[in-house]
């Protein structure tokens, strides 16, 4: 980074901006990749790249972040959202095919499926990508979490028709905000880079045809994104182990499973637990509020789109399972800066939590 600084390189192109697109789709085993200041950014851009526009709609998990729906909306379409299956909290694959075709039926014109990658785990992308093909709807796989995570040996990002990924400051690796297309479609990803910098025409005077935006990564973040890149593999094996360490300590607790826990291939950026208080006798804000007093951070998992108020007027495909989530989830510190004092803080805090359970329900 010290180095593109120095050689002048700051503002928005340079040298690092083409080599960390080169690296990520080598690494994602893609064509080609665009590098945009943030996720939000790169799935408006990969929409827009599929003519999703006014009177379309696009299906979207309801179990996401609020930037999955916002991106459809930009562009003028609308979200349908879909519930999630009830242990990986991904898209119900299932129940997107009885929307697609619900929806078929009705005559929507569907621009686009947007599965989302949750907390790090791939979708069931064996079952998921034949039905989207077969019903001619292109994939636009989020993958805002997913950097390094891997589907039966293929790598996130690579699914759909294009790919999102998002640097921002919490994800697994961070430009301390950025995003990045990556896709085999070239055409779509030089129109997307067009647009990403203000649409401006190859002429020596600002040329414009077109509404552009002012996406485009600097060099300079590039340049960390490079950095970062080199020690991802690092990262997610310590994220990794951390998860098993969580496992383990919840292993014996009846009711308390990790989301996704079984998934090998998920890069494990965000923990998260599921907890059945009828099994358990306790529920996941029992934990929260005995972890937050000891200064440990923990969140819900998503509040689902459905429940939220900007979009109570969508039009949803639910079974409950996202709503359930959101009731019995919690997420866990996971960070890959952890250090291990921070960790057994953690671990310590949590089994003193369901050690205390254990004695109260022998008394
Ligand atoms: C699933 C998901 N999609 C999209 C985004 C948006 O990425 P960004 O914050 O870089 O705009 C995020 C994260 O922030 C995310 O978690």
């Amino acid at each position: 980074m010290v180095a593109a600084l120095r050689s002048g390189w700051v503002a928005p192109v340079g040298p690092d901006l083409e080599a960390f697109e080169r690296e990520v789709a080598h690494r994602v085993g893609t064509q080609g990749a665009v590098a945009v200041t943030s996720g939000t950014a790169a799935l408006h851009l990969a929409l827009l790249g599929l003519g999703a526009g006014p009177g379309d709609v696009v299906l979207v998990p309801t179990l996401t972040f609020v930037a999955t729906a916002n991106a459809v909306r930009y562009t003028g379409a609308r979200p349908v959202f879909v519930d999630c299956d009830p242990l990986t909290g991904n898209l119900d694959v299932g129940l997107l095919t009885e929307a697609l075709g619900q929806l078929s039926a009705r005559g929507e014109r569907i621009a686009a499926v947007i599965p989302v990658d949750m907390f790090g785990s791939c979708v069931d992308y064996t079952t998921l990508l034949p039905f989207c093909a077969e019903a001619g709807v292109p994939v636009v796989e989020d993958a805002a979490e997913a950097l390094g995570a891997y589907h039966n040996g293929r790598p996130a990002g690579s699914f759909g028709h294009v790919g999102a990924f998002s640097f921002n400051g919490n994800k697994i690796m961070t430009t301390s905000g950025g995003g990045m297309l990556v896709s085999d479609d070239l055409t779509l990803l030089a129109h997307a880079r067009h647009l990403a910098t203000q649409a401006r025409e190859p002429t020596l005077h600002y040329e414009h045809h077109e509404i552009g935006y002012n996406y485009r990564l600097s060099n300079l973040l590039a340049a960390l994104g490079r950095a970062q890149l080199m020690r991802l593999d690092g990262m997610i094996t310590r994220r990794r182990a951390l998860r098993d360490r969580y496992a383990k300590l919840f292993a014996p607790v009846p009711g308390v499973e990790l989301i996704g826990g079984e998934d090998t291939g998920s890069n494990c950026w965000l923990t998260c637990l599921r907890v059945e208080a009828a099994r358990s006798g306790w529920e996941a804000t029992d934990l929260a509020a005995h972890l937050a007093a000891r200064d440990i951070e923990t969140r819900p998992v998503w509040k689902p789109m459905h429940r939220q108020p900007v979009y109570a007027e969508a039009e949803s495909v639910l079974t409950g399972a996202a709503d359930t989530l959101f009731a019995q989830g919690l997420t866990l510190p996971s960070g890959s800066g952890l250090t291990e004092r921070q960790i057994e803080f953690v671990l310590a805090a949590i089994d003193e939590f369901l050690s205390a359970r254990v004695e109260a329900a022998v008394a």
